[in-house]
């Protein structure tokens, strides 16, 4: 299996694609997979749905403080990939920007990706690599969608630029398209599944992502040697439409 004996560790794991991303590397053979988000409830919830003991840790991190990033890789210690799904985005349109808002979204992100970048590459064993989250509203963007665009254009550029600077270390970008996960909860409550049913059938997949598509993808990233300083973008079409 393409993760035999490999140790992963997902920032935003106990949710969505990052769930996802944690179940993916234990059916590929992760020796050992720790998932990180902030709330300790949602850690140990999804220790326990990953239903791997012994082989599925949770640590309580917040990505966006340092010294609970050094203390999540000092806890972890060596490490082959390291995968960031954690985000806490905010909509509004550029004429009511609320600069607290732009603050917690830009450093969900963008700090958060320095920051593991910062403390996990150095704990990177040979052939290890780092995958930063974006998203499709960089390349597609809507109205009241500023600061989500700009994070993920800057995560890409930052993907780019640590690859060149961490190389041998391979560090890359994983672009979703719109998929069903938790975050629609909060930005479509009881509307979530018409408005999921609406947004797919305009893509050319006809559907929107599930976590598991995105998860598939952070395994090729992960997995493949010879990939860095990519954007893959898995959006069902959705920036052609
Ligand atoms: N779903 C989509 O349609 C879509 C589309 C395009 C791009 N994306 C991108 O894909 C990524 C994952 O999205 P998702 O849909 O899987 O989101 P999600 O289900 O809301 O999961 C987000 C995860 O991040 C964690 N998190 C938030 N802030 C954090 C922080 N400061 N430190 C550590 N963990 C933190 C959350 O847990 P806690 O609350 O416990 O911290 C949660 O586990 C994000 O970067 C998002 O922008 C998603």
């Amino acid at each position: 299996m393409g993760l035999d004996g490999k140790r992963v560790v997902v920032v935003g794991g106990t949710s969505g694609i990052g769930f996802g991303v944690a179940r993916a590397a234990l059916a590929a053979g992760a020796s050992e997979v720790v998932v990180a988000s902030r709330s300790r409830e949602r850690v140990a919830a999804a220790v326990a749905r990953l239903e791997a003991p012994g082989r599925a840790r949770g640590i309580a991190t917040d990505a966006t403080v340092e010294g609970d990033v050094a203390a999540l890789f000092a806890a972890v210690g060596e490490v082959d990939h390291v995968v960031m799904t954690c985000a806490e985005l905010r909509w509004q349109p550029i004429a009511e920007l609320a600069v607290d808002d732009a603050m917690a979204t830009l450093r969900s992100k963008l700090l958060a990706g320095l920051l593991l970048a910062k403390h996990g590459a150095p704990r990177l064993r040979a052939g290890g690599s780092l995958t930063l989250t974006t998203g499709v509203a960089t390349d597609r963007p809507n109205a009241g969608g500023a600061l989500v665009s700009l994070c993920n254009g800057g995560l890409e550029g930052l993907a780019r630029q640590l690859a060149v600077e961490l190389a041998p270390i391979r560090v890359n970008a994983l672009s979703p398209g719109i998929v069903d996960t938790e975050l629609w909860d909060g930005i479509a409550g009881d509307e979530k599944a018409a408005r999921l049913a609406g947004i797919g059938g305009r893509m050319l997949a006809r559907r929107v992502g599930s976590p598991d598509d995105l998860a598939r993808a952070a395994l090729f990233l992960m997995e493949s040697g010879f990939v860095t300083g990519e954007t893959l973008h898995v959006d069902g079409g959705y920036r052609l439409v």
